[in-house]
């Protein structure tokens, strides 16, 4: 949705179970952690630290997308203000609705970005280019 602000993002915090006998710890995320149907489910792994993904918007697409192991910086725009959002706890997730512009850098050794998603791919749902994006959120 083309309204949304980047108070719209938010971070969820994921249930976790600690194990009695000290076994580790285990996140689960039911359908009701998330305000919409997963339809789709990747991550990004073997990311160089000097890396820069995501550079892009969706016109529908929500995402859940959590910090499963090491740590990565998530800066969010909604064409009139941005923040950066570190992620580094796999119990946590950022919730980024849809109109808004994200940047992924600063990927830790060994990180792993999970994203789950409402929609299945599509290319023609991406704004790639930043003034195309800035046109829409001014319409
Ligand atoms: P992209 O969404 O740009 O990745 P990121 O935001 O993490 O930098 O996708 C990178 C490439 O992978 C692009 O060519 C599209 C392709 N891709 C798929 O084919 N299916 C998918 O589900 C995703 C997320 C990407």
């Amino acid at each position: 949705m083309k309204n949304r602000s980047i108070d719209d993002v938010e971070i969820i915090s994921i249930p976790k179970i600690i194990d009695e006998e000290g076994r580790g710890k285990l996140s689960v995320i039911e359908k009701s952690i998330v305000p919409f149907e997963i339809k789709r489910v990747y991550y990004l792994y073997d990311v160089p630290s000097d890396a820069f993904r995501g550079g892009h918007a969706h016109k529908n697409l929500i995402q859940f997308m959590i910090a499963l192991s090491g740590s990565f910086e998530v800066k969010i725009d909604d064409g009139s203000n941005n923040k950066k959002v570190m992620l580094n706890k796999p119990n946590q997730g950022l919730l980024i609705p849809s109109g808004i512009w994200r940047e992924m850098d600063n990927f830790s050794a060994g990180s792993v970005c999970l994203v789950l998603a409402s929609e299945f791919f599509d290319e023609s749902d991406y704004f790639r280019d930043y003034n195309t994006f800035l046109n829409y959120k001014k319409q």
